[in-house]
């Protein structure tokens, strides 16, 4: 077998069999294949697609690159919840304490942010000594003991995607479905879960812009997943206006804090328990060893029933609390959440126009959050946990001509940045006569 053969295979549209693509993976990870033919095997996959045979053995043999969870003797249900990644998408941190408390095991390995969107796991470190650099044997234990934990990739999870994933970085071919996918789920993968609940963003703020290309994500990931034995459903929600009311990581946190002690906003809410119930709904197929079938409607109800109970008696946010400690973290920011880093400066940004909100665009929310120093712009670059953007308004609100949309909050004094992100965050909002209609964030569920 030759990697031009592989290439060219590709490149005239044929579908490469699952020894093809172990070639290919093999000779990358070895270096018997140099990265200039990779690069142009990930072109040609760009542009022409991959079956989903092609994207499951892909995802396979990423997976088999490096170490998988064994998490066989935990008996509970071991489900975990994925985003593709948002702004101002903090529901991973609120969800799992809420779902394990519920008796569920959710092993969350978790990313960090890039660009715009935000990651879980800087989330979280703006907690005061809190670690999420555990090791899988420390990681196990905590699941046994509190139910959830939440760590950062290790280095011997995938590597064929840590090594994938930087060559595609720099020869334009992240946007691609089936390579996203394979990446996403070779991670999910190798967690050692039974189920998986995918949040497919789709928006401005997201990955995927377009319902179109937001469907045939899901849809390939559900394929891949289900394939290899993991019960998996994806739902699409809406990523035009950012989620909730902060953007940034310390901010997010406090929001989250808030969220479990019962008050959150709407969208925060439909998102919680639309995939909280997923959540267990999968966790009740897996104990019926059930194939997966679209639940009714009296069901999930019963669900979020059961999710808003959990949060009403504090069971949520005593489970918040035990995985803080657990992850060396400091429990007490629960009752006084000013613990956790607040920049020094902040300013109100006026639109100075009457009427109502019909446009957040949430790229442009999360970018100008980036540029107060919530974000980083290359991967490894330093960021401020205190820094990002209040919001006092959504769409859908009615602001007056001197009433501030947001604050900012920030510590870096640069009058420049903060004119571009101030003029950043108002281009992308538009203010009308007439109250938009209320839409809900979900978009459909993919099974
Ligand atoms: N997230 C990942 O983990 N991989 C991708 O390719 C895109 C988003």
């Amino acid at each position: 077998m030759r990697a031009y053969d592989l290439i060219k295979k590709k490149r005239d549209n044929k579908e490469l069999t699952r020894e093809d693509i172990e070639f290919l993976i093999t000779g990358f990870l070895t270096n018997k294949i140099p990265d200039y033919q990779i690069s142009s095997f990930l072109m040609a996959v760009y542009f022409n697609g991959m079956s989903v045979n092609e994207t499951s053995a892909l995802t396979e043999h990423m997976l088999n690159s490096g170490r998988k969870l064994d998490l066989s003797d935990i008996s509970l249900p071991k489900i975990d919840k994925h985003s593709t990644g948002g702004v101002g998408d903090k529901i991973s941190l609120i969800l799992a304490p809420l779902v394990a408390s519920s008796g569920i095991t959710i092993p969350m390995i978790a990313g960090r942010g890039l660009g715009h969107t935000g990651g879980t796991i800087d989330k979280l470190e703006s907690i005061p000594e809190l670690r999420t650099n555990l090791s899988v044997e420390n990681f196990i234990k905590i699941l046994k003991n509190i139910g959830f934990s939440i760590i950062s990739q290790t280095d011997d999870i995938a590597p064929a995607d840590k090594k994938l994933y930087g060559l595609r970085d720099v020869t334009a071919t992240v946007e691609s479905i089936p390579l996203i996918a394979a990446s996403i789920m070779s991670k999910k993968l190798a967690e050692g879960i039974n189920g998986l609940v995918l949040d497919v963003k789709c928006g401005s703020g997201a990955f995927m812009k377009n319902i179109h290309d937001a469907k045939k994500l899901a849809r390939t990931m559900v394929d891949v997943g289900n394939s290899a034995g993991v019960k998996t459903a994806a739902i699409i929600t809406d990523m035009s206006q950012p989620l909730g009311n902060t953007v940034g990581n310390g901010l997010e946190i406090k929001e989250c804090i808030t969220a479990l002690k019962g008050t959150m906003s709407e969208d925060i809410k439909e998102n919680i328990l639309i995939l909280g119930s997923w959540m267990l709904y999968l966790a009740d197929c897996v104990r019926e060893k059930k194939s997966l079938l679209m639940p009714s409607s009296d069901r999930m109800e019963k669900y979020s029933e059961k999710l808003l109970r959990l949060i009403e008696d504090g069971s949520a946010l005593k489970k918040f609390s035990e995985f803080i400690k657990a992850q060396n973290g400091d429990p007490s920011v629960i009752e006084n959440p000013e613990l956790i880093a607040s920049a020094v400066k902040t300013r109100e940004i006026k639109p100075g126009i009457m009427g109502y909100i019909t446009k957040m665009d949430a790229e442009k929310v999360g970018t100008a959050s980036m540029l107060l120093g919530a974000g980083r712009k290359k991967q490894g670059e330093p960021i401020d946990y205190s820094a990002g953007i209040l919001l006092l308004k959504k769409i859908g609100d009615f602001i007056d001509k001197n009433e501030p949309a947001a604050v900012f909050y920030y510590n870096n004094d640069d009058k420049i940045l903060l004119k571009e992100a101030a003029d950043l965050f108002l281009s992308g909002i538009e203010i009308n006569d007439l109250k938009p209609e209320k839409k809900s964030i979900i978009i459909e569920v993919i099974l």
